[in-house]
């Protein structure tokens, strides 16, 4: 079979940039340590036990500071727990969320907060919430027949 010249060279090319890219990848992985986020510092725990489980056994709200809080919620078909939280403006919130059932979302748009309720996972976020108003909490993650009803309110005042 007669391959072309330029076909040759081609072909050699894609190959070793095949090579290079495996090579980088496994430099990076294994020689550098590069990882997904949060794999070094496991936040996982049994995902049937969430309301036995710190912080999920206590869900709330928690001040932590001046205008620092922490809070801890628990999404299920088909809303939040707790359903509302009240700051003052100026606060800083580290979401603290897991699931108890199936994955959910926690959004609140507007923000960079976004972060998926996963069974068995904490993940975690914080946002400042400077202007007062009304956020709106939603799930974005499609999670059964009463999807579009999951929401909650942020209250900043
Ligand atoms: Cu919960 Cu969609």
């Amino acid at each position: 079979m007669h391959i072309h010249r330029l076909e040759k060279i081609w072909l050699t090319f894609g190959i070793a940039m095949l090579f290079v890219f495996l090579i980088v990848l496994g430099i990076s992985a294994f020689a550098m340590g590069m990882d997904t986020p949060n794999s070094h510092e496991h936040h996982s725990f049994d995902p049937t036990k969430v309301s036995e489980t710190p912080p999920f056994d206590n869900p709330g709200l928690i001040q932590t500071g001046d205008k620092s809080y922490e809070a801890v919620i628990i999404g299920y078909g088909f809303g939040y727990t707790p359903d509302e939280i009240e700051v003052p403006a100026g606060s800083t919130i580290v979401f603290k969320v897991t699931s108890s059932d199936v994955v959910h979302g926690f959004e609140i748009p507007g923000t960079n907060v976004n972060l998926m309720m996963i069974p068995g996972e904490v993940n975690q976020t914080s946002h400042t919430f400077n202007k007062p108003g009304e956020y709106l909490i939603l799930c974005n993650e499609y999670c059964g027949v009463g999807h579009q009803m999951m929401a909650s309110r942020l209250i900043v005042r």
